[in-house]
């Protein structure tokens, strides 16, 4: 299936399309990885950290090209972190179609307290949250024994400026798909086991 999930930042994107590339077998394609492994590289708008770690979105061209050579291979996948404003999705409508476009809706109060007890791991990018999901052992990864860190734009001050992003950019997407016809809404605050079941039961019935 072509999935798309949206969201808010820290609504769980990344950890529920883990599930979705496991189920179905298909590549997990997340503007924000992409961008985070490429952050220093040099682009005729400046280097991507220079927008990310201000919370602000990088320019459309940088992270259009991204999304077009990703989908290039077919056969489905699960979209995470892209599009972000319309000019985003009128692009992404020309280059796919999406079978189903999820929406995980947390709050603006509940997004604050899992992005900054977020911790990544450094080598395998497996999300914990020091709290709601901690390791087994602090500080190490269950997956590949990496070490957990804290991403740079999880301070409390770009927390807040990703969330005003979102809901200035982004917000407009989600009415976009809603008015297409193809947007589900997933209650985004309920266990990370229990938004996979509804999820996986959206997806079912979508394709
Ligand atoms: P990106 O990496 O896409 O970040 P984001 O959208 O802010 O989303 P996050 O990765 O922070 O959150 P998530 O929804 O994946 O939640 P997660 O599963 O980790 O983008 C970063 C930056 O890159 C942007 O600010 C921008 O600069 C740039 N960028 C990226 N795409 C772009 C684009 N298309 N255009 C322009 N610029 C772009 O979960 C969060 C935490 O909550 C974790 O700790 C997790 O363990 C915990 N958690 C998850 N689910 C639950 C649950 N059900 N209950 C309790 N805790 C939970
Ligand atoms: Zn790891």
């Amino acid at each position: 299936p072509n999935v798309l999930l949206l969201g808010p930042p820290g609504a769980g994107k990344g950890t529920q399309s883990a599930n979705v590339a496991d189920e179905y077998d298909v590549p997990h394609v997340t503007t924000g990885d992409a961008l985070r492994a490429n952050k220093d590289m040099e682009t005729d708008y400046g280097t991507p950290r220079e927008f990310m770690d201000a919370g602000e979105l990088v320019p459309d061209p940088v992270v259009n090209e991204i999304v077009a050579e990703a989908l290039s291979d077919g056969e489905g996948y699960v979209l995470d972190g892209y599009p972000r404003n319309t000019e985003q999705a009128d692009y992404l409508a020309d280059i796919t179609t999406l079978d189903v476009v999820c929406l995980l809706a947390v709050s603006d109060s509940e997004l604050v307290e899992r992005l900054t007890g977020r911790r990544v791991c450094d080598d395998c990018g497996a999300n914990y949250h020091a709290e709601f999901n901690p390791p087994e052992e602090e500080g190490v990864c269950d997956e590949c024994g990496g070490a957990l860190i804290q991403r740079e734009d999880d301070t409390e001050e770009t927390v807040k400026e990703r969330i005003d992003v979102y809901h200035e950019s982004t917000e407009p997407v989600v009415d976009y798909y809603r008015e297409a016809g193809v947007l589900r809404e997933i209650d985004g605050e309920a266990t990370p086991e229990e938004v996979w079941e509804e999820l996986r039961e959206t997806i079912d019935a979508a394709v």
